[in-house]
């Protein structure tokens, strides 16, 4: 499973693509408002430091807004991925945008139909939003589960990107399920390193190792 990072946070991008942590980025609206940066500007900066796909979102109602701005965020860089929400207007937009050859991440999914459509649609990637199904006390991880299913019955090359993730267990649950990517917060992939077994072990082996009296360097 490839791991994109799910922020506009360029510091923290770095950390982890130093690590070979970052496949790619996903950016949204709410994420540049937090980042409080240019949109063209944050973007580029990122798009220059990773070699997979960034996201970029459109923020037009209509199909042709979202053509235009697509285009348009589209010349930043070349690995930039547009994003446009699934709705009907959106998968017009993704028809045209894929149509031109551009990588295409249709958002906002949340129901398998949906992600039917948009795999019909030529999107590059389906963003099912995991968490916020969870919010909802309905099972996230259920939808990623049937659109894999979906997609795999008839060979649908539109990569399942897992959106919306809170959890370190919803990294292992996309992953067991088999999404082709995840895209989470730096915080979420930080805290998959974590284990209070071995935080436990490692303090025992420094006590014992003390007592010896020995050095390695
Ligand atoms: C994905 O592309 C979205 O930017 C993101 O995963 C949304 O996550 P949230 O539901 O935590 O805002």
């Amino acid at each position: 499973m490839r791991f994109f990072i799910d922020t506009a946070d360029v510091d923290a991008i770095r950390e982890l693509n130093e690590l070979g942590m970052a496949d790619g980025v996903t950016t949204n609206p709410s994420l540049i408002m937090k980042s409080g940066r240019d949109i063209r500007e944050v973007t580029k900066e990122i798009c220059d430091m990773i070699d997979g796909p960034v996201s970029a979102e459109t923020i037009a109602p209509d199909s042709d807004g979202m053509i235009a701005e697509g285009r348009e965020l589209a010349a930043i860089a070349d690995n930039i991925a547009i994003k446009v929400p699934l709705t009907w207007d959106g998968l017009k937009a993704c028809k045209v945008l894929s149509g031109e050859g551009r990588m295409v991440n249709v958002t906002l999914c949340f129901s398998a139909n949906q992600a039917l459509l948009a795999a019909k649609t030529g999107a590059t990637f389906i963003s099912p939003f995991i968490g916020r199904l969870d919010d909802l006390n309905l099972d996230g991880m259920e939808l990623i589960a049937d659109i894999r299913q979906i997609y795999d019955n008839y060979g649908f090359d539109t990569q399942i990107l897992a959106a919306s993730i809170r959890t370190v267990n919803h990294m292992t649950e996309a992953a067991r399920i088999g999404a082709d990517v995840a895209t989470a917060p730096p915080g979420v992939i930080k805290k998959m390193a974590e284990h209070v077994l071995t935080d436990k072990g490692l303090a025992a082996f420094m006590r014992d190792w003390e007592t010896t009296g020995q050095t390695i360097l």
